[in-house]
């Protein structure tokens, strides 16, 4: 989604304005701009349609010399993708660029009759509301917090005005706002890996706080100007990680890298010699543990398909478990209830997701203990989770979800393995995940590049196809609608998935010959039900693909069979092929795998 930077040193702005736009356009975006501010205190404006290549063309024409700026790629909320729509938005004395939604912003519009605007964006509106409350006597802050005071919705903002030079004034409410403190310079950006290379020291800001920053740092202050304490904290990640490293897409990249991702969700957090799992973050006593009989976990599209599987594997796990997964756009709105002895997990790479957030904060309300299962440290989810595990995957950029699915799902399992020792589970099978959880990652690179040639191939064939249907049971289901929902992502195939005892109740109708089936079946107890539906798809003219861990007959249009000591994980090494697949179909489509059409990474509006 929208990504904002900004500058205060003694850098050139616009180079450090770009670099930083370049590092968030994995989020997504559909325009670009920056505003600068050149020694002789004279704003220059550049922004343009389409990719940071376009903005940087403009730039190329007419370059901007000033060492404070701000930066801004805009997804689309309010307004066509047009130039007068994008950010900065330039009203009288005042620059700003805004991620989220000013909700109020006809009734602001309404009042600024005597403003003349030039786009169809709230951001516009906010900052002619800035502009109208900076009088003569006030200060850009002032005006900035005078204004805050009026706005219903979200916003994170960067603002600065010729009036006064060496300042940006930023502020945020509902949207991550992070200000990296430098030697000499203050940078400024919406997510964290903007940043990187350029500091390790960085303010968090919370919700309701506004901060100046100039070149020595910043001060943070709350909407009513009380001057607040704010503890630097230091930002995780490094440069490298967020590059492809010689591959061509990051989305193959992180599939491929999902066996050392994996390494780090688990460091320390298991023991194979005691058979025992392990995690920290929740920091929670053995009383709390054993009182826990209810788990409610959280989450959109993929992290909600985590959950899914995580959930089967908890309640395999815990014998008086009873677990709830649930998709967080739906149950901010539901009059839910939960049992006292409940804690929610929020599942979140990003941890800044809208309704994932507002579904923490709506449990939170109920007295219930939240735990954040997030990958992006610092992020919001993580910061106002009462507790929690990071899953250590490492920065995710691109838009479709890979490495951090499957950490998610590792670490639920970790927590369920955990709890599992409070509620008289089954040592063996504690120790026997503990056993595959410890040569999963071995195992997953495995997987991948065995068969990586053989999935290629079969991409190659199935990628004319308009439709397509993802077959599992058990823990092969939630693989299911993972593996549509990857392929719908990023190669615009119509897919669906389903539970594969469903088939019979609607689904099928659906077959015919321009459909391909993808069927994950295991080498368990249900087995031979789960064939029973691949017979059904193929009798009716279906492609089967068949992705296994078993050695029995089956008969398909294609089949891909793992060998691997993991039995009970097989869905996780499963998945891996699903995703190879996916990405392989969308580069035989010719799409941007990395940033498909109309998808943003992190969904911070409703
Ligand atoms: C799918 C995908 C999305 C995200 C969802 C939640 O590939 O990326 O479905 O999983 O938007 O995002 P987070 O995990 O950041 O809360």
């Amino acid at each position: 989604m929208c990504g904002i930077v900004g500058y205060v040193g003694k850098k050139s702005a616009q180079d450090v304005l770009i670099n930083g736009l370049r590092r968030l356009e994995y989020r997504g975006y559909d325009s670009a701009g920056i505003a600068t501010l050149d020694d002789d205190n004279e704003a220059h404006l550049a922004r343009s349609v389409g990719k940071i290549a376009e903005l940087s063309k403009v730039l190329a024409k007419d370059p901007q010399t000033g060492h404070l700026g701000i930066g801004h790629t805009r997804w689309a909320t309010h307004g066509g993708v047009t130039e007068a729509n994008a950010h900065p938005h330039h009203v009288g004395r005042i620059y700003l660029v805004h991620n989220g939604i000013i909700e109020n912003y006809k009734e602001l519009k309404e009042k600024l009759s005597n403003y003349e605007f030039a786009s169809d964006t709230d951001t516009e509106v906010l900052a002619a509301l800035i502009d109208s409350n900076y009088n003569d006597g006030t200060s850009l802050k002032d005006a900035v917090a005078k204004a805050l005071k009026r706005v219903r919705g979200t916003y994170g903002i960067a603002v600065f005005s010729p009036n006064e030079p060496g300042t940006v004034i930023v502020a945020r409410l509902g949207s991550p706002l992070i200000i990296g403190l430098g030697k000499g310079e203050t940078l400024i950006a919406s997510d964290a890996s903007a940043l990187l290379g350029y500091t390790r020291e960085a303010i968090y800001l919370n919700d309701g706080e506004l901060a100046v920053c100039t070149k020595d740092g910043a001060e943070v202050f709350s909407l009513s100007l009380r001057h607040l304490d704010s503890k630097p904290e230091t930002i995780e990640g490094d440069v490298e990680q967020i590059q492809k490293g010689g591959y061509k897409h990051f989305l193959l990249k992180e599939i491929m890298e999902q066996a050392s991702a994996l390494h780090n969700t688990l460091s320390g957090r298991i023991d194979t010699e005691t058979g025992k799992m392990h995690l920290g973050g929740p920091n929670l006593t053995a009383k709390e543990l054993q009182k826990i009989h209810h788990i409610v976990i959280v989450g959109c599209g993929t992290a909600y398909y985590a959950g899914l599987l995580a959930s089967y594997y908890m309640e395999q796990l815990v014998p008086d478990l009873t677990t709830e997964v649930v998709i967080a756009s739906e149950y901010r709105y539901r009059s839910f209830h939960l049992p006292k002895d409940s804690v929610a997990l929020i599942v979140s790479q990003s941890g800044e997701t809208a309704d994932t957030l507002a579904c923490l904060r709506e449990i939170k309300k109920r007295g219930t203990k939240v735990l954040g299962i997030v990958n992006v440290v610092g992020s919001t989810i993580a910061r106002e989770c009462d507790g929690g595990t990071y899953v250590h995957a490492g920065p995710e950029i691109s838009v479709a979800s890979t490495k951090a699915f499957t950490a998610q799902v590792v670490a639920m399992l970790m927590f369920g393995g955990m709890l599992a020792e409070y509620h008289g589970g089954d040592p063996k099978l504690i120790a026997e995940y503990t056993q595959e959880l410890s040569i999963l990652p071995r195992e997953i690179e495995k997987v991948l590049n065995d068969h990586h040639d053989a999935i290629k191939k079969i991409a190659k064939k199935y990628a004319k196809y308009d439709d397509a249907l993802y077959l599992g049971r058990d823990t092969a289901y939630p693989i299911a609608l993972e593996g549509a929902l990857k392929l719908k992502e990023i190669s615009y195939i119509h897919a669906e998935g389903y539970a594969s005892g469903e088939l019979k109740h609607g689904p099928i109708a659906l077959i015919d010959d321009h459909f391909f089936e993808v069927f994950t079946i295991l080498d368990n107890w249900l087995f031979d039900k789960s064939c029973g539906g691949l017979h059904e798809v193929r009798a009716r003219g279906g492609k089967t693909i068949i992705l296994t861990n078993s050695e029995r007959d089956i008969e398909a249009d294609d089949i891909v069979r793992i060998k691997s000591p993991v039995k009970l994980l097989a869905p996780i090494l499963l998945n891996t092929l699903q995703q190879l697949l996916a990405y392989y179909i969308a580069v035989e489509r010719g799409n941007d795998v990395d940033q498909p059409r109309n998808l943003a990474k992190s969904v911070t509006v409703e």
